[in-house]
């Protein structure tokens, strides 16, 4: 768990920023949330007991944005997806939890003026919450819109329902609105919207844009909203169920930063009996904070100072050309034996480390993984192995993947290669992993031993797309992985299927 990385001068940064109009650097929040689950999900309640229970949750919240706004100076906090009702629901059993949330350009303060779209206590609670704190307040809640006959795709109930973000600025006025597009197959409480919504707006510290959970795997609108609309921050609630080895939340959270070029706030639920933990600040170059813990069932507040237009900054990272290098170099002849491998459903191509040192390639398809490494000490009791997958995942949704990886076997026996491990003894004092990639989303992330990330002074990624050791100190490493997402080869909409992820 760490949760020492509290600026300690917060406070002071907080005065200087409030004394000018556009901020050079503001102060973001994140809250990971325990949710209160309703007792019964399966069967709808009341309106009364679903908003007694919204109010719970509310209430915990609240402390959050207070403590945040009023004596950390924070300008902005996130909460996380389902934070405010819990997950599986049926269609009817959420319904008495949704509220109409109209379109932002109503120009509508809910806490000034709470029944003009009806009867909104959700809304009027954070519309307040924002007002009273002079904080942006971003929630997940679910919206409802009636439709009928006229349109071939309403559902029989006469109703759309979704999964929406809303973001309340400091005087409490609704300026986001975000329906969520790919919808996690679990979710069947919740209808697709028809077309992906690219929600941005300006702040005075930056351009944000939005998002939800699984839609990070996704271009539209995850890449379309950087690359296109040139955010500077994403805000980022999330309900992740964490998956050793390549999908755990703040490495892959982290690692996606890093590669768009933005600051991410993300907040998570906080489950550990569903593995849901893991929330961080993020900005391209460093991870600001990051919370993860498996021990307790407590929620936690994070907070950090960020650059308002990190791309403006000089310490913002070059791109990297993840083909260059790789393509470069012949693949390494040894005396390797390959063998498959699962992670994740997708057989993956590895080869197994044989010695404390040594330049090995792992070959799928068009991706030619190469690594270069040295051990502290070749172990007995500890498996390592390069892994290359090239194609298409389609458990949970159909999306196209390219991926280096090198991670410990779960056992010494090589069938439980992609098998998740939490801990390792193995000491790597130089790495350097590069693949033959097809695509520029290459996120590149290290778990250690005790799922830890690794400070930034420990590695560095090369333009010409080397993830590579810097210190020569050893590093117990769980995984390393190059996670490159091929949204070309794609099938035309993402998000089907069977799965943990909402
Ligand atoms: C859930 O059940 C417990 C015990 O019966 C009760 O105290 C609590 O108020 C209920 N919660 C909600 C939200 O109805
Ligand atoms: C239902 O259909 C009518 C006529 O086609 C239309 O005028 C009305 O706005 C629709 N109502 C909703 C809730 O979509
Ligand atoms: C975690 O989630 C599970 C599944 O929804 C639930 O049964 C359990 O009570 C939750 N744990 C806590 C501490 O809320
Ligand atoms: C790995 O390759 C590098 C250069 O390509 C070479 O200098 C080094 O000796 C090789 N290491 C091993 C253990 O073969």
């Amino acid at each position: 768990m760490i949760i020492s990385h509290f600026p300690k001068c917060v406070a002071v940064f907080a005065l200087l920023a409030l004394s000018v109009g556009a901020l050079d650097t503001f102060i973001a929040a994140v809250y990971e949330h325990a949710v209160i689950l309703p007792n019964r999900t399966e069967t709808p309640v009341s309106k009364e007991e679903a908003l007694l229970l919204m109010n719970k949750n509310i209430d915990v919240l609240e402390k959050a944005v207070k403590l945040a706004a009023k004596q950390q100076g924070a300008h902005i906090i996130v909460t996380p997806e389902d934070g405010i009702y819990g997950w599986i629901f049926t269609r009817e059993s959420i319904y008495p939890y949704l509220e109409d949330i109209p379109d932002p350009g109503v120009n509508w303060i809910p806490c000034r003026d709470p029944w003009r779209f009806g009867n909104t206590p959700v809304q009027q609670r954070l519309s307040c919450l924002a007002k009273d704190n002079s904080v942006y307040v971003v929630a997940n809640i679910g919206d409802k819109k009636p439709c009928n006959a006229s349109d071939s795709q309403c559902p029989p109930d006469g109703r759309y329902q979704y999964n929406t973000d809303v973001v309340f600025d400091s005087q409490g006025k609704l300026v986001a609105r975000y329906h969520k597009y790919n919808l996690f197959a679990p979710e069947i409480q919740f209808d697709f919207p028809k077309d992906s919504e690219l929600v941005t707006f300006d702040t005075p510290f930056g351009k944000f844009g939005i998002f939800t959970c699984f839609d990070i795997f996704s271009h539209d609108p995850a890449v379309v909203v950087v690359d296109e609309f040139q955010v500077d921050s994403i805000l980022y609630p999330t309900a992740w169920y964490n998956t050793l080895p390549l999908l755990s939340a703040v490495p892959f959270h982290s690692a996606w930063a890093k590669a768009m070029g933005v600051n991410l706030l993300a907040a998570n639920t906080h489950n550990t009996s569903m593995h849901m933990t893991g929330s961080g600040i993020y900005a391209p170059e460093a991870v600001k904070v990051y919370h993860y813990d498996m021990e307790t069932e407590s929620g936690q507040l994070l907070l950090s100072e960020l650059k308002s237009r990190p791309r403006r900054e000089p310490t913002y990272p070059a791109a990297v050309d993840w083909h260059a290098y790789a393509s470069s170099v012949k693949p390494f002849s040894s005396e390797q034996s390959d063998f498959p491998g699962m992670i994740y459903f997708d057989e993956f191509t590895f080869t197994k480390l044989k010695r404390n040192t040594g330049n090995y390639t792992a070959c799928q398809k068009d991706l030619c993984c190469h690594l270069t490494y040295k051990m502290s000490e070749k172990r007995t009791d500890e498996v390592y192995a390069l892994g290359a997958f090239d194609g298409l995942h389609t458990v949970e949704g159909q999306y196209y993947l390219q991926i280096c990886t090198l991670l410990k076997c779960q056992t010494t026996d090589l069938e439980t290669c992609g098998e998740p491990v939490g801990s390792a003894f193995t000491k790597f004092e130089d790495f350097s992993l590069s693949g033959t990639f097809g695509t520029r989303y290459v996120f590149p992330q290290i778990i250690l031993s005790g799922s830890q990330l690794v400070p930034e002074r420990h590695y560095e990624i090369s333009r010409d797309g080397r993830l590579r050791s810097r210190s020569g100190a050893p590093l117990p490493v769980l995984v390393m992985a190059l996670y490159g997402r091929v949204f070309e080869k794609d099938p035309p909409r993402l998000g089907q299927g069977s799965g943990k992820f909402q």
